[in-house]
């Protein structure tokens, strides 16, 4: 125990039938240190706080609360999600979260105060203000961040995409994408620009394809420009790779169970355009993402596409994350919109 917080290490230590209060400590990624990561803290009733409140009745802490907690009181979109400790006899927990801030159209909090800082220059903060125990939960959350392991986070990632990817109702939103068909397009659409117009015929393949929605959207606007692209797809969650295969059987035998950062084609088969979303691994493993595709995946004389779809300020560009991992960038998409507004950044390629 520190201060009342009973630290747990994994969800299933939390009686979540009993949690009627959450604690979510905010984090962004810092773009000039990969691995690291800044606190942000709202201001409530002049003071500095960390988003904190009540369970709906009937909601899922893990799919609603920590999400809409943030969110309504001070506009923050949580992406990781990882429960770090429980309070209150296990009536309270605390996540640890990243993100940044939303600029999408649910209910949200737009204009609150942020403070941003390090973790410790927070904890100071919020001791200055007689709040110890948010002082202890900022600094437990993260040395949580700080210690967790990849197969733990990859499971928190799992639990917190799989049960709302399987719930969407459109075929982007079990892509993961909350928008019109016609935004899918804007946002998305640009990465025929990495395609290269001398050649007719190109297989595609999407790592983190989840239902698939993009790989096959890839092969319609290829067409559009006379391309045959071959759509195939890998997700590490077999829910989702099912679902792409329930979605699109005569692709049977193009979507695969695996993790992007080791996974190779059962046969060895190699593609000429292979996608991948940076935050599928943390920032930290971007250049050994990065090399195993072109070392394993990606055809000798093929492309590797890569994208960040965070927002600026609180994300690096693709461009930043693939710079800082080593990698000389060959060419990029034009910048994708929402509603004819800029949103998240261009896409990146490396030649192999
Ligand atoms: C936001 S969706 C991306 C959908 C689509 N590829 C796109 O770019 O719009 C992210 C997907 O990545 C998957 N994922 C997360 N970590 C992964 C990893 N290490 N390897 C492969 N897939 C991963 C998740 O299961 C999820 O389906």
């Amino acid at each position: 125990m520190t201060g009342g917080v009973r630290v747990v290490e994994e969800p299933d230590a939390v009686a979540w039938g009993r949690v009627r209060e959450v604690s979510v400590v905010c984090l962004v990624e810092d773009p000039d240190s990969p691995g690291g990561a800044e606190l942000v803290l709202h201001q409530r009733d002049g003071r500095w706080a960390v988003p904190a409140g009540r369970r709906a009745p009937g909601e899922d802490v893990w799919d609603g609360t920590v999400l809409r907690v943030p969110l309504e009181t001070m506009g923050f979109r949580r992406q990781d999600t990882h429960v770090f400790a429980v309070l209150d006899e296990g009536s309270h927990v605390a996540f640890w979260v990243n993100g940044g801030r939303y600029a999408g159209t649910r209910l949200h909090a737009a204009d609150v105060s942020w403070w941003s800082g390090s973790v410790a220059a927070g904890a100071s903060l919020l001791r200055s203000q007689g709040d110890d125990l948010a002082a202890t939960l900022v600094e437990t959350g993260e040395e949580s961040r700080r210690t967790m392991t990849y197969e733990r986070r990859t499971a928190d990632g799992h639990r917190t995409l799989v049960g709302a990817y399987l719930a969407a109702d459109t075929p982007q939103g079990g892509s993961g994408f909350g928008g019109s068909d016609a935004e899918w397009r804007e946002a998305r659409g640009v990465l025929v620009d990495a395609l290269d117009p001398s050649r007719s015929s190109v297989r595609f393949l999407d790592h983190g394809c989840a239902n698939g929605h993009l790989a096959v959207s890839m092969a319609d606007w290829a067409r559009e420009a006379g391309i045959e692209l071959d759509p195939y797809g890998v997700d590490i969650a077999p829910e989702l790779v099912a679902l792409a295969i329930a979605d699109h059987p005569a692709l049977t035998s193009h979507f695969f169970v695996g993790d992007a950062l080791s996974w190779v084609h059962p046969a060895g088969e190699r593609f000429d355009l292979v996608h991948v979303l940076l935050d599928v691994v943390p920032a930290d493993l971007h250049r050994e993402l990065i090399q195993h595709q072109l070392d394993h995946v990606v055809a000798g004389d093929g492309r590797l596409v890569l994208s960040e779809y965070g927002d600026p300020p609180s994300s690096p560009s693709a461009e930043a994350h693939v710079t800082r991992a080593g990698h000389p960038v060959s060419g990029r998409t034009r910048q994708p919109t929402r509603a004819g507004r800029a949103r998240g950044f261009p896409s990146v390629w490396i030649d192999a």
